[in-house]
């Protein structure tokens, strides 16, 4: 079932200084379901955080709507919106913890204002504390934690109100590879478990590739290309979300060393270096083998890689082809008819750019 439960239509945010305009988000469509992980990528200064502040209001658009939950934002007023943004927690690069107060009491300040009893809320904390796995740092302070602990408290305090919807602004930007990983694991969990929806910014594709469903690539305010993860990284179409996906693959960097390789510098007429990336249905089929067989074409493979993508297998290859000159052609018109996507490399040109 899919149910919207965010949606931005033909929103903009303009910032007008005397020197200059920013046209930080640009007449932007975006709808987000209810229970999804969406992840919104792009460079510094794209307009994410500017287009996700719209998600509370806490930026409002120069034009367009913003209704979340059914509600237009723009409608309600100053005590509905207080209300209304109760329900949606954010967690932030630099974790804003209070450094004088423990652990739990930054987790029980989210609690302030409610109507819990002190029991009650002692409870939500101590429960809260555990689902971060943090239950034993109860009473110490933030200075004794680490990036990824203090994350931890972030995303416990960001959680305490039944949020409906998580924003998650660079929240592992700060972070090493590893501490990345075990933030995004618990943020997937999170969604699984409480069924929240998470809108997560990022300037990393590997943070999306790890647990969104949905991704946005952003770029100058607009957004230029959506989708599902799958289908983003399979058949991506913008060379903005092409090299995005590079730095998850580092195909680029391979291929670097590859054209380095004396067999691939120094390619016959009747060889042909290609990047094969397949997917779906088509990593069943004995493609490479099937090149000998009808085509009599041999297929050196220089790099391979084939990974899972929300269940769905998703590979590259780099070969080369080698047989006569027709054969070689043969082969290749068949691959292009294949589920499989090729793409021509040629090593004298250095050109990597075109490649997802
Ligand atoms: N309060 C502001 N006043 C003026 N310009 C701003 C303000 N906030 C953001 N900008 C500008 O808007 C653009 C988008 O910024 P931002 O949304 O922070 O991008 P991102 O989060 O993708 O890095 C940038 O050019 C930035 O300088
Ligand atoms: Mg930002």
């Amino acid at each position: 079932m899919t149910e919207p439960i965010i949606q931005l239509k033909n929103v903009s945010v303009e910032f007008n200084s005397k020197k200059k305009q920013v046209s930080a988000v640009n007449n932007v469509n975006l709808t987000i379901n209810k229970g999804d992980i969406f992840g919104i990528v792009g460079y510094s200064g794209a307009g994410k955080s500017t287009l996700v502040r719209l998600i509370n209001l806490l930026q409002k658009p120069t034009s367009g709507q913003v209704i979340v939950n059914k509600q237009n934002l723009l409608e309600l007023s100053d005590k509905e919106l207080r209300i209304s943004r109760k329900k949606i927690g954010m967690i932030f690069q630099h974790f804003n913890l209070m450094n004088a107060r423990t652990i739990f009491n930054n987790v029980a300040f989210a609690l302030k204002g409610t109507d819990l009893s002190k029991k009650q809320k002692n409870d939500r904390v101590n429960e809260l504390l555990d689902l971060v796995g943090l239950s034993d740092k109860a009473n110490n302070y933030p200075s004794e934690l680490s990036g990824g602990q203090k994350q931890r408290v972030g995303i416990a305090r960001a959680i305490a109100n039944h949020p409906d919807i998580l924003i998650s602004d660079e929240a592992t930007s700060a972070l090493d590879p590893k501490t990345t990983q075990s933030i995004l694991e618990l943020l997937d969990q999170i969604n699984k478990k409480l069924g929240l929806t998470i809108v997560l910014i990022t300037h990393q594709m590997e943070a999306i590739k790890q647990i969104s469903h949905h991704v946005a690539v952003m770029d100058q305010g607009k957004i230029i290309e959506e989708g599902s993860v799958y289908q983003i990284f399979s058949e991506p179409q913008k060379s903005l979300t092409k090299s995005f996906i590079n730095t998850t693959t580092r195909l680029d960097e391979t291929l670097k060393v590859l054209y380095e390789q004396e067999n691939v510098k120094h390619l016959s007429k009747d060889q042909k270096l290609l990047s094969l990336s397949y997917f779906g249905d088509s990593t069943d089929e004995p493609l490479i083998s099937s090149l000998y067989e009808k085509f009599q074409v041999s297929a050196n493979i220089l790099y391979g890689n084939i990974e899972m993508l929300q269940g769905q297998p998703l590979g590259n290859l780099v070969v080369i082809l080698s047989g006569t000159e027709q054969s070689v052609q043969n082969a290749l018109n068949y691959l292009n008819e294949s589920r499989v996507k090729v793409t021509e490399l040629n090593p004298s040109e250095g050109d990597i750019n075109e490649l997802n």
